[in-house]
């Protein structure tokens, strides 16, 4: 009984190592500079200034790359598979826009969208845990 207990504790520590508040911030930070950059491949691409399209693009890639290791971190798998699919359509969109695919990188900023939408409806900060 207390040989499962030890166990189960284990695997709580291991599934949600708690954020910090200097954590929870940069990723808020984060949201706001993905939301500028996404809304400056928008704006490039309704004016099929492509090049502009990619360099906002290739912006986005750190960042959200960062914000699939938050998520990883917190044990959400959800949110997880939302971040990194997030970042695989803002690869594919800066591919996309430096090869002059227009349709395409509109094809995955809408998909990008998708996850933005999900995510933000499954309300993952609310299930996080945080600590000091
Ligand atoms: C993996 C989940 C996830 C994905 C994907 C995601 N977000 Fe967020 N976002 C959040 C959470 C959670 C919050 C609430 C902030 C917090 O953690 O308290 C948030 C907050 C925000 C905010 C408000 C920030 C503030 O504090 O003022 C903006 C803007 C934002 N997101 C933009 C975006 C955009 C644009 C995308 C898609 C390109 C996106 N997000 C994708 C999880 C996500």
């Amino acid at each position: 009984m207390a040989f499962r207990l030890v166990i189960a504790l284990i695997g709580v520590s291991v599934a949600t190592i708690p954020l910090s508040p200097a954590e929870v911030q940069a990723h808020r930070m984060r949201m706001i500079s993905t939301e500028m950059l996404e809304s400056q491949v928008e704006d490039a691409l309704a004016s099929k200034e492509l090049r502009a399209a990619a360099r906002a693009a290739k912006s986005l890639a750190p960042i959200l790359a960062a914000e699939e290791r938050y998520w990883d971190k917190t044990g959400l798998s959800d949110a997880l598979s939302y971040a990194r699919r997030n970042r695989q359509a803002a690869a594919r969109l800066a591919e996309a826009t430096r090869h002059g695919e227009l349709g395409e990188a509109s094809a995955e900023l809408d998909a990008m969208r998708a996850n933005c939408v999900a995510c933000h409806g499954s309300h993952p900060e609310n299930r996080t845990v945080t600590g000091r």
